[in-house]
């Protein structure tokens, strides 16, 4: 996460995420699902800023960047109120530090949503972050560790200050992965989105029996080469059975030059991994020519 204050008001990058590997290990009690997988923050970001506020409220205004010849159009509308996680982070962070202060947020969205991109969870971690120095908190790592574990599944992730992670339980446990290589991607997102508990409920855990130590044991050892050979993602499955157009990404994905390739979290979006930022290039230009509606080419973050 970048942070960049000026006077007055503070401005954080927030990154998307792919999961190079998920395993779905086994469903809980709880109704959330014990998982084994490896995330990388990548250079894609959406931008949040943070201003003073005469009065005490938090209010959010969303704006959707569009890209050249790039729909910006959200898969659903992206809400402004208080179902949006930046605003829940913001309240939570607000009644943890038991102050009266408001703020005004910006938030411009680049991340699709409902895309498997872990969008709003960053947002949630950059509003943590962002926050905690925009009102001069002081709250340890910790303590948003926590708050953010109150939030999602995935928030911690963005908070910490790995940018690769081997990440279990629901998510909220992780360790940081370094290896010494970019990673280079090219990303598609179809048309429409999928939600992430439709996702899961069609998934039967425990089916693959390959678990995170191999490959991350492959990613240290033995190269990228042998590794892509070791993706994986569990939710890719239910992920098609419910939404043809991952099946059609699947199948343009597998025309071309890449060297892996699978969708990320519970889709809809789908990578390539490519031999280098130029070969990306060419084949986000391929993936556009056949009318995929979004395509970005992106790299791992250091
Ligand atoms: O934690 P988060 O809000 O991102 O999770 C959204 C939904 O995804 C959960 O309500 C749950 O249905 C599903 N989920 C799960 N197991 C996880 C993470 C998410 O079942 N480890």
């Amino acid at each position: 996460m970048l942070c960049q204050p000026s006077a007055g008001s503070l401005t954080m990058q927030a990154p998307a995420k792919l999961n190079l590997f998920l395993r779905v290990v086994r469903r809980r009690s709880d109704g959330f699902h014990d998982l084994e997988t490896v995330m990388t923050a990548v250079n894609l970001f959406d931008t949040l800023t943070f201003e003073p506020n005469a009065s005490s409220e938090i209010q959010l205004r969303v704006l959707m960047a569009g890209t050249r010849n790039q729909s910006s159009r959200p898969a659903a509308p992206i809400p402004t109120g208080a179902d949006n996680l930046v605003i829940r982070a913001a309240q939570l962070l607000k009644d943890h530090a038991g102050i009266s202060a408001g703020v005004r947020i910006t938030l411009i969205k680049r991340i699709p949503s409902a895309a498997g991109m872990g969008g709003g969870s960053s947002d949630a971690a950059a509003t943590l972050a962002g926050l905690n120095r925009f009102w001069r908190l002081s709250r340890t790592q910790g303590e948003l560790m926590d708050l953010a574990a109150q939030l999602g599944s995935d928030i911690g992730f963005f908070l910490g200050a790995s940018s690769t992670a081997v990440c279990r339980g629901r998510g909220e446990l992780i360790e940081p992965l370094r290896f010494p290589t970019s990673l280079y991607f090219v990303v598609a997102r179809p048309h429409s989105g999928l939600s992430t508990p439709a996702v899961f409920k069609q998934c039967t855990p425990g089916v693959s029996a390959r678990g995170v130590d191999e490959f991350v044991h492959s990613l240290k050892q033995q190269g990228l080469g042998h590794t892509v050979r070791l993706l994986l993602n569990d939710l890719q499955g239910p992920a098609e059975r419910l939404n043809d157009e991952v099946r059609q990404l699947r199948e343009h994905f597998s025309k071309l030059p890449v060297l892996g390739h699978q969708m990320t979290g519970s889709g809809t979006s789908y990578f390539g991994i490519c031999a280098s930022l130029q070969q990306a290039r060419v084949i986000a230009a391929r993936l556009r020519a056949v009318g995929v509606p979004w395509v970005q080419v992106a790299s791992s973050c250091s």
